[in-house]
């Protein structure tokens, strides 16, 4: 049987990777955190002193020598190495999110991604979390889910995620960024930031993570 594929798209700090860690745990699945991705690459590419905004030749070379791999363990802590250097905890910063954003342009790295991203298809199933994971990687999933909250919410959250990592934030300026980030993802040309189709939405501003992923693993349960 094919591996079962669930996808949980939305904006920044909506909650999909918490939700997504939530479900994969839940059903054994593997999962991919493909946001971590752009921002490993776009942090290695910076390291290397590449402008993400116009050496396209230097960007295209050097993601070819690049390695990303994840480790989870049992409690959902993912480690995140670049060729084998742990990126963990430097990716998470609004400055390398926004240097993910610029990357996210430029279809040559989105293509490159979009490979190593079907690479975590395993049985007996994924779920995956991003912007384009329902529109455009795994356009094939069983069941898509779109998640949004108010940015308010949304940066609430990331303010106490970014606390719990030990880095420091403060609310107005998280709202702005996460505004620009989303203007930047949604109006772009490739793989904009929009849910699919056929993709259940879920508005999660006045919920728990538990009460989401319970709402999902109703509609999971009855749809896999
Ligand atoms: O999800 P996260 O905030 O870590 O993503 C960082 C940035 O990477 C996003 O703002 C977006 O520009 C880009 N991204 C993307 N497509 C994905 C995941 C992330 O364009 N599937």
């Amino acid at each position: 049987m094919n591996p079962k594929i669930i996808t949980i798209d939305g904006p920044s700090g909506v909650g999909k990777g918490t939700i997504a860690l939530m479900v994969a745990d839940y059903l054994g699945y593997n999962y991919l955190d493909s946001g971590s991705l752009y921002r490993s690459l776009a942090l290695a590419l910076s390291e290397k002193k590449i402008d993400l905004t116009k050496d396209i030749d230097d960007i295209e070379k050097n993601i070819n020598e690049l390695e990303i791999d994840f480790k989870y363990d049992k409690n959902g802590k993912t480690s995140i190495f670049v060729n084998k250097i742990e990126f963990t905890k430097k990716i998470r910063t609004e400055k390398v999110a926004k240097m993910a954003s610029q990357i996210a342009k430029n279809a040559k790295a989105r293509k490159m991604l979009e490979v190593v991203q079907r690479r975590y298809i395993k049985a007996p199933g994924l779920v995956a979390d991003g912007r384009d994971m329902g529109t455009k990687v795994f356009n094939e999933a069983n069941i898509k889910f779109f998640l949004t909250a108010s940015v308010e919410k949304r940066a609430e959250r990331r303010l106490n995620q970014l606390k719990d990592q030990g880095i420091s934030a403060n609310l107005p300026n998280l709202i702005h960024e996460l505004l620009l980030r989303d203007k930047a993802d949604t109006e772009r040309t490739i793989s904009p930031l929009v849910p699919a189709n056929d993709a259940i939405l879920v508005d999660t501003s006045e919920f728990s993570a538990a009460e989401v992923f319970n709402k999902i693993k109703e509609l999971v349960d009855k749809n896999i």
